[in-house]
């Protein structure tokens, strides 16, 4: 990657020389680097793998621990640190198809898989029904088991084809590192060639891929049982699943207790940030990457399930459509769209057993659903200090009357954006179709919101979208 490292950062935010035009006031330009942005929303991908929070950070911290001791130059640090935070930016892409495939909870499951016995397609999955579907009687679970089995080595393969494809290109469409996609792409391939979806083999597999896979095997291990245990499933895939030399470099970095230590202390996206030795700086004036890493991340969000799966697109066009109606200047767009692209982040962390249920859901399945904003607010709050965004996203389910979520906001408290977010996404969603009904109408939805105005959802923001809707919609191009 060429280019240098930008000005110095203070806690992963750089505040950049400041701009003075001719007779203008100066203007303090904030950017963050995206090492910092990606690490931020790698978190993300931890809620949809249903791992614990801060899996990409200390595999990201491992896997760059490991790029130190092999003294690897600093353009092929760059694409690895991208590689490493990324490497689940497909996982959303299989949660159906894992839901479905074994009736379980996907995050529960992709979770127990990562750990489960790796040698045997058929023991592995007997593994994850166990740890997936607890409440299963064991003739219940037998039975799955059974009818899973035939295909259990076929059903893998293709998940890991999917994911890994899609990974691969929501990498890509970052722009800034395709080395990093071509190793998520082969993240699943293994040394002796067990691996999909290609079984490729030894150096055949990419460098970046042997030590993303490493490294997240390292984490996961150590996750679940300390040190010990993940220094024993690194020495038992040695030369299996993962490259004997590499192996040996992990076993010889973690021996000092400290290694582990330092790996506890890895709690948020500042740990690693600098890590990157060539950061792209995002400027939040000048949003064009900034956009481009949402829509990305809209697009891994969308892809978790077949019922919203251009929600956030959708959401962000009429928003943004809604706005220029408004008469919003073209930087309080870009904010909006980028909140809006990213409203349901948090939906990532969201079992499709609710995504996906064609019922009504239970009280406990409504709060679990309902915490989504939450998570939102989570994951975006890092990125204020570029884009004030996570009171915005998160407020989409807020209502003027205080009658919404998660906060229960009211009136003044909402801003005139949160009421074009709110309108957005529930046009967005009642106009696609839904597990339990069909899609409306662009018309059903105006005259079904049409009580809500002036009570929970906005005047302005609801004629705005009336407009943009008698001219045809948002031009989804
Ligand atoms: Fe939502
Ligand atoms: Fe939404």
């Amino acid at each position: 990657m060429p280019g240098g490292t930008g000005p110095p950062t203070r806690q992963g935010v750089v505040i950049s020389r400041s701009l003075r035009h001719a007779g203008a006031a100066p203007v303090t330009r904030i950017t963050l680097p995206s090492s910092l942005v990606i690490a931020a929303l790698s978190r993300a991908l931890d809620l949809a793998e249903g791992v614990p929070q801060g899996h990409a950070l200390r595999t990201c911290w491992i896997g760059m621990a490991l790029a130190e001791a092999l003294e690897l130059p600093a353009p092929v640090r760059h694409d690895l640190y991208y590689s490493l935070l990324l490497k689940d930016a497909g996982c959303s892409a299989t949660a159906a198809r894992v839901t479905q495939w074994l009736g379980a909870d996907d995050r529960a499951a992709k979770r127990a898989l990562k750990t489960s016995r790796w040698s045997s397609g058929r023991h592995a999955v007997w593994d994850t029904l166990a740890q997936a579907r607890p409440d299963a009687t064991l003739p219940a679970r037998a039975w799955q088991w059974a009818r899973l089995g035939r295909r259990s080595t076929e059903v893998s393969r293709e998940l890991a084809e999917v994911r890994c494809a899609r990974g691969a290109e929501t990498v890509r469409h970052l722009g800034w590192t395709d080395p990093a996609a071509e190793a998520v792409l082969m993240l699943d391939e293994h040394w002796d060639g067990s691996g999909a979806p290609m079984g490729l083999r030894g150096e055949t597999i990419p460098l970046l891929s042997r030590l993303t896979l490493l490294a997240q095997t390292v984490e996961l291990f150590w996750q679940a049982g300390g040190p010990a245990a993940a220094r024993t499933a690194a020495q038992r895939r040695r030369g299996k699943w993962l490259d004997p030399e590499l192996v040996d470099v992990l076993l010889a970095i973690s021996r000092p207790a400290d290694f582990w230590a330092n790996l506890a202390t890895i709690d948020g996206p500042g740990a690693v940030s600098p890590l990157d030795p060539y950061p792209v700086q995002i400027d939040g004036h000048s949003p064009e990457v900034l956009l481009r890493v949402a829509r990305v991340f809209a697009g891994v969000v969308d892809a978790k399930s077949p019922w919203t799966s251009h929600h956030s697109s959708r959401t962000a066009a009429y928003a943004r459509a809604c706005a220029r109606v408004m008469g919003y200047a073209p930087a309080r767009r870009d904010r909006l769209t980028v909140a809006a692209l990213l409203h349901d982040i948090g939906t990532l962390g969201v079992s499709n057993l609710i995504l996906d249920k064609p019922g009504r859901l239970t009280a406990v399945e409504t709060d679990s659903m309902r915490a989504h904003t939450t998570l939102t607010h989570q994951i975006l709050a890092p990125l204020s200090p570029l884009v004030d965004i996570a009171d915005l996203a998160s407020a989409h389910h807020e209502r003027l009357d205080g009658t919404g979520y998660h906060r229960g906001l009211r009136g003044v408290a909402l801003t005139e954006e949160c009421t074009v977010l709110a309108v957005a996404d529930v046009f967005g969603a009642v106009t696609s179709a839904r597990p339990h009904r069909a899609a409306m109408t662009p018309e059903q939805a105006l005259d079904l919101m049409a009580p809500e105005v002036g009570q929970g959802l906005g005047v302005e923001a609801y004629e705005a979208l009336c407009t943009v809707v008698a001219a045809g919609g948002p031009a989804f191009t």
